[in-house]
């Protein structure tokens, strides 16, 4: 028999396809979040669960018996209650590596975009508002030569490291855990203690996870620390950064802009002051949305979830897991 397995969000029929060559499957292909309801009802007697960002914590657990595996679509697994896990013998996985390059070209383009404000002035020509003879009031900040500082220097980090210090010739510095001796060499950059950083960098682009160390690392204290011409961009998670020290940062010009892919809560709420500021870029939470991208991890995702379920090793087990 094969084992059972939920999908709890579309996938690529190809993927549907492969995965059902070795469980039967069930899935919820709404494009509609799947609300928690159904999907506690739909873990009730399957081995394997493939989803993205709902959280898999005691009370899931409990509604799901027979549960061996659960295959996040994303690299980021701040949904999993990873002791809940560990305790009754869950693996949990990821897919990382194929997104690196996708998330990195969106982090350059947040960069470029607030820097040379590209948004804001794509809405001053369509709105009629261009005259001839203006000039100062388009000017924005260089992006080449500038110092840009990586909070948080994973594979991501190391991609974002390699476009600014080759592609624009910045001078990058770092904060991470633990130092990073190899992209160093490689890549040129510096490490520096976070306050260091935070007062050196012209940009400054947070991308650790989302775990209890790194809730709210950046708030009022650390924005109070950067420069009033600096440039914030987080493509990491929202909860990363106290939302309201960013507002206020921005609005009293402590800070000169930020680009945000991602939001304390998601979708962010349409009266956020935000969305306001002229100053800030924001998107959907895109880092990863491409179609090639969202394939790969897709196919990730379910060699994953099969391996799972046929009791071998999956290639991609979150580390506190494994
Ligand atoms: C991830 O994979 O965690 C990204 O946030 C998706 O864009």
């Amino acid at each position: 028999m094969k084992p059972k397995v939920f999908i709890a969000r579309p996938v690529p029929k190809e993927i549907e396809d492969y995965i059902a060559e070795y469980c039967e499957v069930e899935t919820w292909s709404s494009t509609e979040t799947i609300p928690r309801s159904e999907l506690l009802k739909a873990v009730q007697s399957v081995e394997g669960l493939l989803i993205t960002g709902g959280r898999i914590d005691e009370e899931l657990l409990e509604h799901a018996p027979h549960l061996k595996i659960v295959s996040n679509i994303s690299v980021g697994y701040n949904n999993f209650d990873l002791e809940a896990m560990k305790r009754r013998g869950v693996i949990g996985t990821h897919t990382p590596y194929v997104l690196d390059d996708s998330v990195a070209d969106l982090v350059l383009g947040l960069m470029l975009s607030c820097a040379r404000r590209i948004p804001e002035l794509d809405q001053y020509v369509k709105q009629g508002q261009w005259q001839r003879g203006d000039d100062e009031v388009l000017f924005g900040l260089d992006v080449h030569h500038a110092t840009l500082g990586i909070i948080g220097m994973g594979r991501i980090g190391e991609a974002i490291a390699k476009r600014a210090r080759f592609g624009f010739d910045m001078d990058v510095i770092y904060t991470n855990r633990s130092r990073k001796f190899e992209a160093e060499q490689a890549l040129g950059v510096r490490y520096q203690p976070m306050e260091d950083l935070l007062k050196q960098s012209d940009f400054i682009v947070l991308m650790t996870p989302l775990t209890p160390e790194t809730t709210r690392l950046i708030g009022k204290e650390q924005f109070s620390l950067m420069k009033d011409s600096a440039i914030f961009i987080n493509v990491s998670r929202g909860q990363n950064v106290d939302e309201q020290a960013l507002i206020e940062a921005l609005a009293s010009g402590q800070i000169r802009a930020a680009g945000l892919d991602v939001f304390e809560n998601e979708p962010v709420a349409a009266d956020s002051p935000l969305l306001k500021m002229p100053q800030v870029v924001t998107l959907p939470h895109i880092g990863s949305a491409t179609a090639k991208t969202r394939m790969d991890m897709a196919r990730v995702a379910a060699e994953n979830l099969v391996k799972g379920v046929k009791g071998e090793t999956p290639p991609y087990i979150v580390k506190e897991l494994s």
